[in-house]
């Protein structure tokens, strides 16, 4: 009888365990496809990206040592296009609270269009960056966010 509690009580653990490690899927902004993340930049496996892959939810967003970090990741990959302060230039601002893709006021929205990329020359970032990379980036984004504060979804519960 002893024996008989414990399995049950293995068996209801480890299925909690699997269910609190299920991962939201992710998808390409313009096909709708699921990413396929296993061709991600190796090193990029985080703890914080672990999380998110669960929560779709930035662990790094507020945090100021990753902030700064994400800065200096988007002033060589991405300033060139965007402008040092996000303010668009070949590519559209990043900072105000307009998006081509409405989803990139979300979390889960813009880390898709960076991992898959859009349409043009905004090409699949998981080319030259690690998601973890890409986590830094996008605090840095929500950092210098100059919109309107209810637009910021990514804030919401
Ligand atoms: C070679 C130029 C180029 C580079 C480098 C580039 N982008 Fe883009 N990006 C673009 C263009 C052009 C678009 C518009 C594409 C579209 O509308 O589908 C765009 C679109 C975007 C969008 C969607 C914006 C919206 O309004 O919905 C985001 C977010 C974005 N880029 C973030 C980044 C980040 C972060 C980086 C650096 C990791 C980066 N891009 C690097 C050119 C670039």
């Amino acid at each position: 009888m002893k024996q008989k509690i414990l399995v049950v009580a293995t068996v209801a653990l480890a299925l909690t365990s699997m269910a609190s490690r299920a991962e939201l899927t992710f998808r390409n902004a313009i096909t709708g496809q699921p990413l396929d993340l296993s061709v991600a930049k190796k090193g990029g496996d985080t703890e914080a990206f672990k999380q998110f892959k669960e929560t779709g939810k930035n662990p790094y967003n507020g945090d100021k040592e990753a902030v700064k970090k994400g800065h200096d990741i988007y002033m060589t990959a991405c300033s060139g296009c965007h402008g040092h302060e996000a303010e668009g230039k070949l590519g559209p601002g990043l900072a105000d609270d307009y998006w081509t893709y409405p989803a990139n006021a979300t979390d889960q929205g813009l880390f898709e269009v960076l991992f898959g990329g859009a349409s043009g020359m905004m090409g699949p970032q998981y080319v030259n960056l690690s998601n973890d990379e890409m986590l830094l980036i996008m605090a840095h984004i929500r950092d210098i966010y100059k919109g309107d504060p209810k637009k910021a979804k990514w804030l919401k519960k």
